[in-house]
């Protein structure tokens, strides 16, 4: 594959999810929608990435950080005069360019790359990634000559009757020369009815130019999915988090009930790890080999679990360590903790981890046993092998040593643990 540049819109309104916040900034499966397009960029190894911002363009400039160079749309006229918002920063460019919206998260990877690969074997001016769909309204239509030839995008608003029956739809990826597209863009015209210059006029002119215009197709249709409703954004993360749970499965994870259990993008877990129903675990989380968590279960971000951990129903496990061999069964909560090997966390069990002011950490020593209905007030120790009984009360820096038994409100020492 020849160098690329990649350009992502992403000034857009967003007006059909009614939102405060930036369309592209939405999650999906706990990842903002413009990640999933920038690991795009970086798969084709993009020589320079571009991302066009205007509306609320500080909020994403401040999410984009410093990996990406920042086009700013000063007024917002369309999808053609947010690609010409780039023009004075390439000058001198030559190469190809691929052409990215920020609100399409559920692009693989090898389609793009068949999309790059193809346009630049066949030397085409332009390629257009297509996708056939059953709903295809919204979309920009491919309008193709009587041999089959693609002539122009139409988009829905200005289609005729026959045209809206056309399922083939116009994904919004587009590879194409650089010097070929500033050229063409100069020409489009504003459209009336919108009043925006649409990027898709260009496939007009390229033809009438007589220029080499490809499409290729999406192999899986919901590819190509643009997210512009809230609709669309729950369609988006049904189908991002089946695709997630089957990577697990197919990695060695058994997932029992696919349709009740949420994964994050980023989660990692180890072979033979079995996640029962109604189990959500999000992004930063790792799991170890061979634990069993859930039903039931919420595990949240900067949570890492060792091997041969169970973890049952109704707990929650938040920025916390659990050493491999360590149970926690029912009805209980770990916040920023340090849980040692071998433990065993009583139902019922709290880390009362947050005093209104700061999040303190709570250390439990390997073999600890926390009896039911523990409170753990942090920043707190439990040392080695210690025994807390049913409804103790640890109060914050009273550390429990090594082999220690407490117990009572607040839990005072009344033994030696016998091995
Ligand atoms: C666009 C395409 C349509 C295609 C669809 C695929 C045009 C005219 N239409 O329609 O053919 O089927 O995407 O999802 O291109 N944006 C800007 N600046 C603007 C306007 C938009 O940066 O002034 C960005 C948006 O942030 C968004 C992308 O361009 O990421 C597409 O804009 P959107 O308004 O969603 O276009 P669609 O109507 O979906
Ligand atoms: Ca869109």
């Amino acid at each position: 594959m020849r160098g690329i540049i990649t350009i992502i819109l992403a000034a857009g309104k967003g007006t059909r999810m009614k939102s405060s916040k930036p369309k592209v900034l939405h999650e999906v499966c706990g990842k903002p929608i413009i990640s999933y397009v920038l690991d795009i960029a970086s798969a084709v190894s993009s020589l320079k990435t571009y991302v066009v911002v205007g509306h609320k363009a500080d909020v994403v400039k401040d999410f984009l950080g410093k990996g990406v160079c920042i086009v700013e749309q000063k007024r917002l006229l369309g999808t053609a005069d947010a690609v010409r918002s780039a023009e004075k920063l390439l000058k001198g460019y030559n190469g190809d360019i691929l052409l990215l919206c920020g609100d399409t998260p559920l692009l693989n990877k090898s389609i793009i790359k068949k999309l790059v690969r193809g346009h630049q074997r066949k030397g085409a001016v332009c390629s257009i990634l297509t996708s056939y769909i059953d709903n295809p309204s919204g979309y920009g239509r491919i309008i193709r000559n009587t041999i089959g030839n693609v002539i122009a995008i139409r988009e829905e608003k200005d289609a005729s009757c026959e045209e809206k029956k056309i399922k083939e739809i116009n994904v919004g990826v587009y590879c194409v020369n650089s010097k070929r597209l500033f050229e063409a863009l100069a020409d489009v015209k504003i459209n009336k009815k919108k009043r925006e210059f649409y990027l898709t006029d260009v496939i007009e002119i390229f033809i009438s130019q007589g220029l080499d215009v490809q499409t290729i197709e999406t192999s899986d249709p919901v590819e190509g999915m643009g997210i512009n409703t809230r609709e669309d954004l729950a369609e988006a993360e049904r189908i991002m988090r089946l695709r997630i749970l089957r990577g697990f499965m197919l990695a060695g994870v058994t997932i029992v009930d696919p349709s009740t259990t949420y994964i994050g993008a980023d989660v990692k877990i180890g072979q033979d790890t079995v996640i029962r129903p109604f189990t959500f675990i999000e992004n930063n989380v790792r799991i170890g080999k061979n634990c069993v968590i859930g039903p039931f279960c919420r595990l949240r971000p900067g949570t890492r679990i060792g091997n041969d951990v169970s973890i049952g129903n109704f707990t929650e496990v938040s920025r916390t360590k659990i050493s491999p061999k360590t149970k926690m069964m029912h009805f209980s909560y770990l916040g920023d903790s340090v849980v040692g090997t071998g433990v065993n966390i009583g139902a019922g069990t709290i880390t009362a981890n947050y005093d209104g002011k700061n999040k303190n950490v709570t250390h439990i020593g390997d073999g600890a046993f926390i009896g039911c209905d523990s409170v753990l007030i942090a920043p707190v120790k439990i040392g080695r092998n210690a025994i807390t009984g049913a409804g103790s009360v640890v109060t914050r820096g009273r550390d429990v040593s090594a082999n220690n038994v407490v117990v009572g409100v607040p839990a005072k020492v009344v033994g030696k643990r016998k091995d």
